[in-house]
């Protein structure tokens, strides 16, 4: 398995190019499958939950060709099969999308568990059932797929009001009445950017979905969707982490390749940190020269502050003076990266869904372990500020979601290396 080794201590300086954004790329692969016909995508992130994706695609029966390393051509005309092969759907969640989109298209549908999930688990998919049972298709659970069925070969229009705001809900329901019979309206509907994402792209290629962005999307379904060429839209998520590491790390940052308005809610948030963050059309200059200086953040369904950047704001907090407050709401637990922070010698308690975080002068590097992607995340932006040597591992995690992410520091002068040292075995982890 690979390492980083990161010698700390050094301020970030130089640019950075932000890629497509995973949460965007994960639900649009498998929306191919509702397409007819070729779709081009660009500005396609080389990450594994990606190509995990195309591989499941291919499994499927769709070609995939990649055009250069960013652009990929999916043909989905002759699909011959609707179960997702167990092994590598088990490994994402965003494997669930499989099911709305082989629902959407062929009424039927057999995806495994995604991320080991159970209804009611952790990670509930209660919300997609809901909206595809409103369709008009039968969900069942059997030797560990998840089998949906539409009960006349063809999904109606539906009415669905989602009981939590859901992202991966929203999505797989709007995927799956794309071609249902009717108008469907998804009320208290998700409002990620890779929720307008995904419906810009089905318009793209022939879709009628109308108010992605806002809570309630109307859905006109249509007879079919022909192929067409799409770029994904920057990775909010990866820009906000160089961002968090240059505010960790100090030093001065251009971040390119993002859409300012997507960044608000972390540009505010380091603001009030004492970092200074300057605003283009599409790039963003961000400097910390000055001490870090407290806040309190709460994470919340878009366009609130992101749970997908709690772990790497906690981190910049971990060295702000001072106490801050941060409170999860997204989801129940998101703390497993603290024992390893305190390590590094943060001072971080957590009650619940809050972590009190007092401010230290510094971190010391350690060897430290990911449980996750952006806790694998925050865990770099720590052994980037801190003091000495440290020693990541189980990196396989970073790599489902950030691209590069070793040669994008390094150009931003980090003294940081990948490392091969034997295995010790992997686990599943979220996404
Ligand atoms: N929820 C339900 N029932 C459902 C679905 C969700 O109760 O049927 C609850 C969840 O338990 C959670 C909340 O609703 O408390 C939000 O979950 P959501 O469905 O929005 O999350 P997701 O679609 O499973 C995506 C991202 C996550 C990100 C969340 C929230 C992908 C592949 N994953 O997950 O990204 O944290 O939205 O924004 O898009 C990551 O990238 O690191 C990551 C974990």
């Amino acid at each position: 398995m690979t390492k980083y080794i990161v010698e700390g201590g050094k301020p970030l300086c130089g640019e950075v190019e932000i890629s497509g954004a995973k949460n965007a790329a994960v639900a649009i692969i498998p929306a191919a499958l509702l397409v007819n016909g070729i779709c081009r995508i660009e500005n396609v992130p080389q990450i594994s939950d990606v190509s995990l994706c195309m591989n499941i695609l291919e499994q499927l029966g769709a070609g995939v060709r990649m055009i250069n390393r960013h652009t990929v051509e999916l043909d989905c005309r002759h699909i011959h099969s609707t179960r997702t092969p167990y092994e590598m759907a088990r490994r994402i969640r965003a494997s669930s999308y499989f099911i709305g989109a082989l629902l959407g298209r062929f009424g039927q549908a057999e995806v495994a568990m995604p991320g080991g999930c159970n209804f009611g688990g952790v990670r509930p998919i209660d919300q997609h059932v809901k909206g595809f049972t409103a369709l008009g298709a039968q969900v069942t659970v059997e030797g560990g797929f998840i089998r949906a069925v539409a009960q006349n070969g063809r999904l109606h229009s539906a009415n669905i009001y989602l009981d939590v705001v859901s992202v991966g809900a929203t999505m797989n329901i709007m995927m799956s009445a794309v071609l249902a019979e009717g108008n469907t309206i998804i009320e208290n509907a998700a409002k990620e950017p890779h929720v307008v994402d995904l419906a810009n792209f089905l318009n793209s290629m022939g879709a009628n979905v109308r108010g992605a962005g806002t809570d309630t999307i109307k859905i006109r379904g249509v007879e079919c969707l022909t192929g067409g060429s799409y770029a994904i839209i920057p990775d909010q998520i990866e820009a906000g982490t160089y961002m968090a590491a240059a505010a960790a790390a100090g030093g001065q940052i251009l971040v390119k390749n993002i859409i300012p308005k997507h960044m608000d809610c972390i540009t505010a948030k380091l603001q009030e940190c004492g970092v200074e963050v300057e605003e283009h059309e599409d790039t963003l200059l961000v400097r910390r020269t000055e001490p870090l200086r407290k806040t309190n953040i709460k994470t919340l369904p878009y366009p609130g502050f992101p749970t997908d950047m709690q772990p790497q704001i906690t981190t910049v907090l971990s060295l702000a003076k001072g106490i801050s407050l941060v409170t999860e709401s997204v989801w129940g637990n998101r703390y497993r990266y603290v024992d390893e922070l305190r390590r590094m010698g943060a001072s971080i308690q957590v009650d619940d869904k809050t972590a009190i975080v007092e401010g230290v002068d510094h971190l010391s590097g350690a060897p430290v372990q990911a449980s996750d992607l952006r806790a694998g995340a925050a865990l770099v932006i720590a052994a980037l500020a801190a003091h000495g040597q440290s020693e990541i591992s189980c990196v396989h995690y970073i790599e489902r979601g950030y691209e590069n992410i070793v040669a994008k520091l390094q150009a931003l002068g980090a003294d940081i290396r990948s490392v091969e040292v034997p295995d010790e075995g992997e686990e599943l982890g979220i996404g």
